[in-house]
C-alpha cells in the first residue's frame, strides 16, 4: 500500500517555507491505518521490547497501537503538570526555546528494554530528548520507530546510536 497517498502535504503550514504532513486522511481510512501500525510492528517484533514510550501528544496516534498490536506496555511522555503520581522530569533546549518531558517516576523500569515511538521525526530533538529520559532512569532503548521521516532535517543522524525505523521518508 502506498502510504504517501493517505498523507496529505499542505505547503507553508504552520508557516512559509514548511511542508506540513498531514495524517489525518491516514487515521481515518481504517486499511491504511492498520497497514502502517502493523508495518511497523512487524519491523520492530524481534527486539525484545517491552515497552512503547512515546512523547505527546501526536506520538500517542502511532505509540499507542503500537504497543497494542506488540502485546507490551505504553508509556506516555507528558507534558509538566499533567500527571497525578510523582514525577520524573525532563528539561532540554530546543530550537524555538525549552522544553520538557515528563513521565511518572516508577513508569520506567531499570533494564527494560524501551522502544520510542513517534509519528514524525524531523531534526529529531523530541525522539533523542525521549531517549535521553529513558536513559536516564536506566531502560535500555532497543529502538526508535516514526511513521514519517523527513530526512533532510538531520534527525537520523542526531539518532545514530540506536536503530531508526521510519516507514514513509520526504525529502
Ligand atoms: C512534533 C511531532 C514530533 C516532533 C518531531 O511534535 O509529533 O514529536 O514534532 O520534530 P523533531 O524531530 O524536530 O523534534 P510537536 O512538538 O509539534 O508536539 P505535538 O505532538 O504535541 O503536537
Amino acid at each position: 500500500m502506498d502510504l504517501k497517498q493517505k498523507i496529505r502535504v499542505i505547503p507553508d503550514y504552520p508557516r512559509e517555507g514548511i511542508s506540513y504532513k498531514d495524517i489525518t486522511p491516514l487515521l481515518r481510512d481504517g486499511q491504511a491505518f492498520r497497514y502502517a501500525v502493523q508495518s511497523l510492528a512487524a519491523e520492530c517484533k524481534n527486539k525484545g521490547a517491552e515497552l512503547v514510550v512515546c512523547p505527546k501528544a501526536r506520538g500517542l496516534m502511532i505509540g499507542a497501537p503500537l504497543a497494542y498490536i506488540l502485546g507490551i506496555g505504553l508509556v506516555v511522555l507528558r507534558k509538566p503538570g499533567r500527571l497525578p503520581g510523582e514525577v520524573f522530569t525532563w528539561h532540554y533546549d530546543l530550537e524555538f526555546g525549552g522544553d520538557a518531558l515528563e513521565v511518572h517516576r516508577d513508569a520506567i523500569r531499570p533494564g527494560q528494554k524501551v522502544l520510542v515511538a513517534d509519528e514524525l521525526l524531523a531534526t529529531g530533538g523530541t525522539a533523542y530528548n525521549a531517549i535521553r529520559l529513558v536513559e536516564e532512569l536506566g531502560a535500555e532503548v532497543v529502538g526508535a520507530v516514526f511513521l514519517i521521516e523527513l530526512t533532510g532535517l538531520g534527525g537520523r543522524v542526531k539518532l545514530r546510536n540506536y536503530d531508526t525505523i521510519s516507514l514513509v521518508q520526504y525529502n
